[in-house]
């Protein structure tokens, strides 16, 4: 066969492969069904079996599934990973603003209003239009080489395609893995079953899922990729917000999910409020919302402050709560020997955790609270920590939880 023949096979091969990988992955809409696109995948294969010199670059024949890897290896990141500061009040929130607002004197100023995802920061390396290294945030300076893991994950386009613009040459996108709650409760459901330890919550899982050096495990767990900026793009794309720029990404087979500009910090606080109602029916989880500055130009203005930028600002949610029962309360015998009274719940999902203990400390407790079997309690989260509060609806006293692993 003629060389450039074989190379022209060999690209109409790729294409058609991402074609359909695009429909399948990121539309939803398998194109064709599972033996033709084994039998494609195979046709290229032996292509390159036959012709190994003129195997292309962005092949789908070496992405997923390769041997498994001895350790990471570290990537020190162009461009930082910073972190965000936190608010928690509405006093903060317009404090912020009013930061934001005396920087940027007699100036139209809009936010883009995001939902902080409760997952793992990563940056996503794509070089004209092939992803080519996944890269865990580490400590912001430098991360881990997730690669063969980032490939497994199937909303996340692996080959950019797009009908109405142009392949940037170099594209670093940043966003959140998660793991949908869905996909956790199914996971923690198979894993139960066969005896094995379950995760307490959809981060945990997601991490322990991207942190596999065996990306065989990676790929059979329900990873989600949500992008949440552009880090670079050669050459520019001249879009001149945070906004355009995550509507820009949807074109080339990136999801990502709701997200409101604003044209005043107080319909970002009116927001805030909507989502703290709408966040138990929401697919992921989220600990809060991000706002942002949403033009580009006047981001550069704001700058940085020590680690975080001062055109954004996570307002974070306040602990959830649910109600449940005590079902028992039990002695438990402790490493020195010293017996603590439990409470034993009917288990609860609150704050992305399943709780179904909470220590009663000592007697005395017991009785300052009293606390009895058959009350109703209300369990909170707070933070991001394993530790949980809960406070006796009848008394409105404050327990520690322990968590139910
Ligand atoms: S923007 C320079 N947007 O929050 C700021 N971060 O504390 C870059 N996160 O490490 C971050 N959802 O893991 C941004 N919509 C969102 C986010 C988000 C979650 C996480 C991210 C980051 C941390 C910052």
């Amino acid at each position: 066969m003629e060389h450039n023949s074989v190379i022209e096979q060999m690209r109409q091969l790729i294409q058609l492969i991402a074609k359909h990988n695009h429909a399948y992955y990121v539309m939803d809409q398998p194109s064709i069904s599972d033996s033709e696109y084994d039998h494609l995948f195979h046709q290229l294969k032996a292509l390159e079996q036959q012709h190994p010199e003129f195997i292309q670059a962005d092949t789908p024949t070496n992405k997923v599934g390769g041997q498994a890897l001895s350790k990471f290896e570290s990537v020190t990141h162009t461009v930082p990973m910073l972190s965000l500061n936190n608010v928690f009040e509405e006093d903060e929130l317009l404090a912020f603003a009013n930061r934001v607002e005396e920087r940027l004197p007699n100036q139209k100023i809009q936010y883009d209003v995001e939902l902080k995802f409760d997952g793992l920061a990563i940056s996503l390396w794509y070089e004209n239009g092939v992803l080519i290294r996944g890269v865990t945030r580490g400590d912001g300076e430098t991360g881990e080489d997730i690669t063969q893991n980032v490939k497994t994950i199937r909303n996340l386009p692996k080959i950019l395609s797009s009908n109405d613009y142009p392949i940037p040459r170099l594209l670093e996108v940043r966003g959140e893995v998660l793991m949908p709650k869905a996909g956790f409760n199914n996971l923690n459901r198979h894993l139960k079953k066969r005896g094995e330890k379950e995760f307490a919550n959809p981060r945990n899982a997601a991490a322990g899922s991207l942190r596999q050096l065996d990306s065989q495990i990676t790929k059979n767990r329900p990873l989600a990729f949500y992008a949440y900026g552009v880090a670079q793009c050669i050459p520019d794309n001249n879009i001149g917000t945070i906004s355009g720029n995550l509507d820009w990404l949807k074109h080339f087979g990136f999801e990502n999910y709701d997200h409101w500009v604003v044209d005043n910090i107080q319909h970002a606080q009116k927001k805030y409020e909507q989502l703290i109602a709408e966040r138990p029916n929401l697919s992921v989880e989220i600990d809060g919302m991000v706002i942002k500055v949403n033009s580009l130009e006047q981001q550069k203005q704001l700058g940085f402050i020590s680690r975080a930028p001062r055109w954004a600002v996570a307002y974070k949610f306040p602990a959830e709560s649910k109600t449940t029962e005590i079902r028992q309360i039990d002695w438990q015998v402790g490493r020195t020997g010293i017996l603590t009274p439990v409470a034993r719940l009917v288990p609860i999902f609150v704050g992305g955790t399943t709780i179904s203990n909470a220590t009663l400390h000592n007697i005395g407790e017991i009785h300052r609270l009293d606390v009895r079997i058959g009350d109703k309690v209300e369990v909170y989260r707070t933070g991001d920590v394993g530790v949980t509060m809960n406070s006796s609806i009848s008394s409105r006293t404050q327990l520690d939880f322990q968590m139910a692993v």
